[in-house]
């Protein structure tokens, strides 16, 4: 059957979650609980790792349904931020995604962007390929996705594409695979968006990249306003963002509680060479809402941090800092 090439009914989210419930129908829940164990364990000691830690399907099929829901909303995130700067009706006409694993960022792109489109999926893992592979088969929109073997390191290659993604894999990387893997996406694309944890060590991977596309002539669209420093001090404090995820029934399951979601907190740099528009500034922590006043922390076109007080004197802008989210850009448009 032939995927359409586009669709305004399918939605890649609720496609996604669904096919993510069905991967652990018949793993009783006690043997998916410890092959999450197990993966936490993994990613906690031993990486950079020389070999892949996804190794066979019970580890890839714990990281999907475990982490892919996080991923895919970070990456969903960090996409909509660039979608608002990239110059009206752009959409990109290919995609890479390097260190794909298991495809949480071409199922975000194909969300953000819903149009069929040549996606090529890179990682070490064939496991995680495969897993990927079989639940795209879900999406029409990832009809033309290839899931190709691939190493990071000095003989990476990667094909002429519109759109780059590296998603949670730097932290995985030595320090020469990192830039050897941001320095080869700045060669092959026009857009390269990089996404890391929400921590200090993300953070720092985040910086280090966006030095990297920025010496390599790619200016920044978000979440910075400009491509000058990051005007935070290093070890100070950390830029990141947050965002929210559903939890499933063994996410519940692995770590308690009922709550029916958690929020993912994620670092990201997107960098282009198309003629973007960043941001005038950027709310870069949660607002504080006090009586009659909204508190902003907002990163500036000058390349510097301040805090601005919206009060109810200023009328629309005031109802709209009410509605500012951390992560938003400032004014809305
Ligand atoms: C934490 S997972 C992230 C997967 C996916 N990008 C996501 O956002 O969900 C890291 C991925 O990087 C891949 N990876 C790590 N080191 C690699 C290397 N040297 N070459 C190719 N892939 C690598 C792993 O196999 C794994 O699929």
């Amino acid at each position: 059957m032939n995927a359409p090439a586009s669709s305004a009914s399918f939605s890649p989210a609720d496609a996604l979650r669904a096919g993510l419930a069905g991967l652990l129908d018949g793993l009783p829940p006690k043997q998916a609980a410890q092959a999450v164990d197990r993966l936490i364990a993994n990613y906690r000691g031993r990486t950079p790792t020389d070999a892949p830690v996804l190794r066979d399907r019970s580890d890839v099929a714990a990281y999907a349904a475990y982490r892919m829901p996080a991923t895919f909303e970070a990456v969903r995130s960090a996409l909509d931020a660039f979608a608002d700067a990239a110059p009206d009706g752009w959409e990109p006409g290919s995609h890479v995604d390097v260190g794909g694993g298991t495809g949480a960022a071409t199922w975000a792109v194909s969300e953000v962007w819903r149009r069929e489109r040549p996606v090529t999926v890179l990682d070490w893992a064939e496991p995680a390929l495969a897993l990927g592979r079989e639940l795209a088969a879900a999406n029409p929109l990832l009809g033309q996705a290839r899931w190709q073997r691939s190493r990071i390191g000095a003989a990476l290659d990667i094909e002429s594409t519109d759109l780059v993604t590296v998603s949670y894999v730097l932290g995985e990387l030595t320090e020469a695979d990192r830039a050897s893997v941001v320095e080869a996406a700045a060669r092959a694309a026009q857009t390269v968006v990089v996404i890391e944890p929400g921590t200090p060590d993300g953070y720092t991977r985040i910086i280090e990249a966006r030095d990297r596309l920025i010496a390599a002539g790619l200016r920044i669209a978000a979440p910075c306003p400009h491509s000058a420093a990051c005007p935070i001090e290093p070890g100070k404090d950390w830029c990141h963002f947050s965002a929210r995820v559903s939890r499933s029934s063994l996410h519940r399951q692995v770590k308690g509680g009922s709550l029916a979601y958690e929020d993912e907190k994620f670092s990201y740099v997107a960098a282009t060479r198309l003629p973007a528009r960043p941001a005038e500034s950027r709310v870069v922590r949660r607002p504080q809402i006090r009586k009659g006043q909204v508190l902003l922390d907002l990163c500036l076109t000058e390349g510097a941090l301040t805090r601005t007080t919206v009060t109810k004197r200023q009328g629309p802008l005031y109802k709209a800092s009410r509605d500012a989210d951390w992560g938003d850009g400032w004014p809305p448009a």
